[in-house]
């Protein structure tokens, strides 16, 4: 009888004990991962989705988070509004997801990080870096989204700068889509920086996200012969852009902000151009080099700014869960505030406002190559 029980105890304990939490057996922890992986942008979403995939599986290798493994979602949300809150209500209410790292473009970031606020879910963008997606309209900051990058005020003002400073430019002209977060805002911080500077803005035009012959809007930068022209969108319309330009014979040199940083980006037609950007593959700092290296070994590719930033971005979140202690996306938010991470794009701590304090690179496109010039402190 008795060492019938102990037998029963036995089994029942080698059952039961590593069903109530022993430590690899725990449920995983979820995070989503959103960025746009077709359409127009497609490089985008493919560079992120391998940096923060990368971050992951090298902390799940080294144990997990909080003693738990990490199980990963990843949805194209196509850089739009629409795709974006609903790849976010499906992560949060089918998945059961409260972390997400997206989207890529501001655009999609903003209308994602209203859901994430009203669901209480954590929202960290690598990339997006319109003001708009960490504060709300009346100027408070989102309980819990973040990003990895700087913001755009800071990202047109050194454009500006280095514009008058070290390219001489007294004039420019600024096309832009009126209806894109991201490249409104950048021409609009650009547009009031380089006037500061004593600079005038002596084209300012608009078209649309689905314009594809921009003639009649070059004309007018041909005829005002401006020293710059700024392109603040993403590579596929400013290779269009750049390719008419250069048809149409206008010399002006060509400036843009992060949207240029992709392998698909037209080199030929943005020669001679800057553009500012996150990081640069060539900074000899080892941070970078090794990650550069790890990159290279897992994808056979050089990161560009966004796989480094989703990485960055991962391990942001990753760290900010384990000094939280728990699974609470608020306790998460509430942690990461007070943190500081030495990250690859560099060593970062968060303002009030969830934006990181971080330098800018401008970066050259010189014979088909493009080269690091520069990196600018805030
Ligand atoms: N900053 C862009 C946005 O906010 C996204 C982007 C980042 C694109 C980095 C390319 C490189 O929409």
């Amino acid at each position: 009888m008795r060492k019938r029980f102990l037998i029963l105890a036995v089994l029942l304990t080698l059952v039961i004990l590593p069903a109530c939490g022993g430590s690899g057996n725990e449920e995983a922890l979820k995070i989503a991962i959103l960025a746009p992986l077709s359409g127009d942008v497609a490089t985008f979403g493919e560079s992120t989705r391998d940096g923060a995939l990368l971050a992951i599986k090298e902390r799940n290798a080294a144990g997990g988070v909080l003693g738990r493994q990490i199980e990963t979602t990843v949805e194209d949300s196509q850089c739009s509004a629409e795709a974006a809150v609903s790849a976010g209500n499906k992560v949060i209410d089918q998945d059961g997801v409260s972390y997400i790292i997206g989207e890529v473009c501001s655009s999609a970031s903003i209308p994602l990080s209203e859901i994430v606020e009203a669901k209480g879910v954590f929202q960290i963008s690598p990339t997006s870096t319109n003001p708009s997606v960490t504060i709300n309209e009346d100027g408070s900051t989102k309980s819990a989204v973040f990003r990895a990058c700087f913001i755009d005020p800071f990202q047109g003002t050194v454009a500006a700068k280095f514009a008058q400073e070290q390219l001489g430019a007294k004039t420019a002209a600024v096309l832009l889509d009126q209806g894109n977060d991201y490249v409104r805002g950048l021409a609009e911080f650009f547009k009031e920086a380089f006037e500061a500077g004593g600079g005038e803005v002596v084209v300012w035009e608009t078209y649309t996200g689905e314009d594809q012959d921009f003639s009649a809007i070059l004309t007018k930068v041909k005829a005002a012969n401006p020293d710059l022209l700024y392109l603040p969108d993403y590579y596929s319309t400013v290779n269009l852009i750049g390719a008419q330009a250069k048809e149409k014979g206008i010399e002006a040199i060509m400036m843009g902000g992060d949207g240029w940083d992709s392998p698909d980006l037209d080199t030929s037609a943005v020669e001679g151009g800057y553009f500012t950007n996150h990081y640069s593959a060539d900074d000899p700092r080892p941070e970078v080099q090794n990650f550069v290296a790890t990159y290279k070994e897992e994808y056979g590719a050089t990161p560009d700014a966004l796989a480094t930033l989703a990485y960055d971005a991962a391990n942001i979140l990753m760290d900010g869960m384990e000094e939280a202690g728990n699974d609470d996306p608020m306790a998460v938010a509430k942690a990461i505030e007070g943190m500081t991470f030495d990250v690859v794009s560099g060593s970062i701590a968060y303002d009030e406002h969830h934006n990181p304090v971080k330098s800018a690179a401008i970066l050259q496109v010189e014979n088909g190559k493009i080269s690091f010039i520069d990196s600018i402190a805030p």
